[in-house]
């Protein structure tokens, strides 16, 4: 079509609004904005999630375009990488064969499970990185629920038994972080009694202290094969998606009870808990950008809807301006290689 060589604003009449304030300026040159940034993400903000598997080929997970489970060998690989962009952590997450999975996630707690055998192999050789590990039962257990369950109620105490269990079998196998995502009450305490007791005094805990009953766990649920097993919601022990103060009660328990840093989960739709948590207590404090949130960029991304370098960015910067001290990200890795070529 032709544009109409009459409408231009060459012959606009120059106006001034007189404005004393104009907060335009400070956005005017790239060196400015830059100057004037509040937040910046570094490397040192990341925790990269990996999915593990057993034997030696990797599996894609469909609903994460870009993320695959990992042999042990291979995860070793990826923490090597991880650890040379300066990554300081990895959380690692098995899938579990069907036929291992029981009513009491004896998987669990045996010494020589998945977790166990890829934190040693990551530890002996990657020293240099910190290994975080999932403390839940729902891998392990064959209704898919993170806790035991008996008559369709999923038990408190008789659970915090089973994880402070499964806590001990992953310290001893080199984890630095214990990462409780179970939501029982009482379990960080539990946990940390018994790592003092058994001479993992050292040992960190990082609590899901906010973590959320969430339809944006999907993708992970199939990535670890918790989905297929699992019987009815979590709602009975994960938070309700429209609280916030109790969100502040749960991270209070779980400092009182020894955890060193806390995490709110989901990310995105919950960066108003993320904010009232590091304002009320100025503890360590993560946020997960948990699968659903990946699957929505990256699909989004793939279909050429957004832009999807972009959109990873301006997430985690959201999360930096929210106040978290760092996130959990499948996007990790990618944004590590990005920060090393200084090209943000
Ligand atoms: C297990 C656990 C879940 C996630 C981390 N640990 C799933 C769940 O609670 O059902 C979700 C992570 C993600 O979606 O990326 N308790």
């Amino acid at each position: 079509f032709e544009r109409r060589k009459d409408v231009h604003t060459d012959n606009l009449p120059v106006s001034d609004l007189g404005l004393s304030k104009r907060p335009r300026r400070n956005r005017r040159a790239d060196w400015s904005r830059r100057l004037v940034r509040e937040v910046e993400l570094t490397a040192n903000d990341l925790i990269w999630p990996l999915f593990v598997i057993e034997g030696d080929s990797e599996i894609a997970v469909d609903a994460m375009p870009g993320v695959s489970r990992l042999s042990i060998q291979a995860a070793v690989r990826e923490a090597e990488k991880a650890a040379a962009l300066d990554i300081p952590a990895i959380a690692l997450f098995p899938y579990t064969d069907p036929l291992l999975r029981d009513e009491l996630g004896s998987e669990a707690h045996n010494s020589r499970n998945l977790v166990c055998r890829a934190t040693r192999a990551i530890k002996a050789a990657v020293p240099e990185i910190g290994v975080i590990t999932d403390v839940a039962l729902d891998p392990y257990t064959s209704h898919g629920h993170d806790g035991l369950m008996r008559d369709g109620v999923v038990l408190n105490d008789e659970s915090v038994a089973a994880l402070v269990e499964q806590a001990l079998v992953q310290a001893a196998a080199g984890a630095d972080v214990i990462a409780p995502s179970d939501m029982m009450d009482g379990r960080v305490a539990a946990i940390r009694a018994a790592l003092d007791r058994e001479g993992f005094r050292d040992v960190q805990i990082m609590a899901y202290a906010a973590k959320y009953a969430s339809a944006f766990y999907g993708p992970f649920r199939d990535a670890v094969g918790s989905n297929v097993a699992l019987v009815g919601d979590k709602r009975t022990y994960q938070m309700d998606p429209a609280n916030g103060d109790e969100a502040l009660r749960e991270v209070a328990l779980d400092l009182d009870e020894g955890a060193d840093m806390v995490m709110v989960k989901p990310g995105m739709p919950y960066l108003d808990v993320v904010h009232r948590v590091k304002e009320a207590f100025r503890v360590p404090t993560f946020a997960y950008q948990v699968s659903g949130e990946y699957a929505m960029i990256e699909g989004a991304a793939r279909q050429g809807w957004i832009d999807g370098e972009k959109a990873m960015l301006e997430s985690l910067i959201a999360f930096k301006r929210a106040g978290a001290d760092g996130v959990l990200t499948y996007f990790a890795l990618r944004v590590a290689q990005r920060l090393k070529q200084g090209r943000l």
